[in-house]
């Protein structure tokens, strides 16, 4: 593989060098955010990409200067093998950074893998601290094992991150002991603007729950919040409560805000490219793959579409043919 290692440059002038891939759509919750109660249509097997292929992707995407990538699904360790294609992972030249997006059920078996392959951060999604509420919202009684990863996570000094998206009669009670937790432990908590890709389409008219009014609230809590520095390419923003030993962040992934220095492409599991969350797979890279097509065909057709982002997810919402995006599931799409 060439060593261009400069990342490309978007027609928006975003440098991209960041990829989420989902490795598989599956899940054993069933979160009412994400999926309606009875799941969602899993693709066959066949559909989904194999390790091969996601590394063959991968040692491309890093020749095009993508040095982050991001574990996702589904639920992640719901895939067989996941550390065997991980350990494929960190060796491909050029790949710097290794995090995983997780729903902590089966996860704590594997920190010590996790720590063994040097795994940047662990994302933990987690929306509230109550068993009950829990249950409602995964429509799973799982919490326990889930707060058995949480600590597992924060013994083993793998960063943790905690999402948690926040939800209008659902779990607002568990905005300040969620933000509580960054008193203890150099944990980030950050919460999340619900978005549309629930399988079933929008839960409300309109989001009452937006980052405005998150952040109003966390202010009401802890009247000493104070704003600390993003980074160029965070989706949060960062708070933090003198004395305490975390940071909250909260992503206005509905209202996209951040979009203007977005340096992020997804795969998803059925090996389709997003250059936006909010826009329609733009490339199947699944079918290149598999249709004996040379490297440097994949690289034009990468080029292509890295050169067409849409500036926004509002821009690549319209682009999509009506209605389709509100049946989509996060499953599949990876976050
Ligand atoms: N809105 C906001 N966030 C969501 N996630 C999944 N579905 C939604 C949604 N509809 C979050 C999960 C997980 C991450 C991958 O995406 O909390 O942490
Ligand atoms: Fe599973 Fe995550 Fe979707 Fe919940 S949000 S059903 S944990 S993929």
């Amino acid at each position: 593989m060439t060593k261009q290692r400069t990342p490309i440059i978007d027609n928006h002038g975003r440098p991209l060098t960041y990829v989420r891939l989902a490795v598989t759509d599956r899940c054993n919750l069933r979160c009412f955010y994400c999926m309606p109660a009875e799941g969602i249509d899993y693709l066959p097997k066949k559909q989904l990409l194999t390790y091969e292929e996601m590394e063959r992707m991968l040692q491309v995407l890093a020749s095009l200067g993508i040095s982050k990538v991001r574990i996702t699904g589904g639920e992640p360790f719901l895939r067989k093998d996941l550390i065997y294609f991980l350990q494929q992972v960190k060796a491909i030249p050029g790949i710097e950074e290794i995090h995983i997006t997780t729903n902590g059920v089966l996860t704590e078996p594997y920190i010590e893998d996790l720590v063994k392959l040097g795994i940047k951060s662990v994302n933990l999604s987690l929306d509230t601290l109550d068993r009950e509420r829990f249950f409602k919202i995964t429509r799973r009684d799982e919490f326990e094992k889930v707060m058995q990863t949480y600590y597992a996570l924060l013994d083993s000094q793998i960063p943790v991150k905690i999402n948690a998206v926040v939800m209008e009669n659902q779990n607002i009670a568990d905005i300040v002991p969620l933000a509580a937790l960054t008193k203890d432990y150099p944990v980030s908590v950050r919460f999340i603007e619900e978005m549309p890709f629930n399988g079933e389409g929008q839960h409300y008219p309109v989001l009452t729950w937006n980052y405005r009014k998150i952040i109003q609230e966390l202010q009401t809590a802890f009247p000493d919040l104070y704003k600390v520095s993003d980074d160029l390419h965070s989706t949060a923003n960062h708070y933090a409560i003198p004395g305490y030993k975390g940071n909250i962040g909260v992503i206005a992934a509905f209202s996209r805000t951040f979009c203007g220095t977005c340096n992020r492409i997804r795969v998803t599991a059925q090996g389709g490219l997003k250059t936006c969350l909010y826009g329609n797979d733009v490339l199947n890279v699944k079918d290149i793959l598999r249709s004996g097509t040379s490297n440097a065909t994949l690289i034009e057709e990468l080029l292509r579409t890295f050169n067409s982002r849409a500036k926004n997810g509002y821009e690549a919402e319209a682009q999509r043919p009506s209605l389709l995006s509100i049946f989509e599931s996060m499953s599949s799409i990876g976050g």
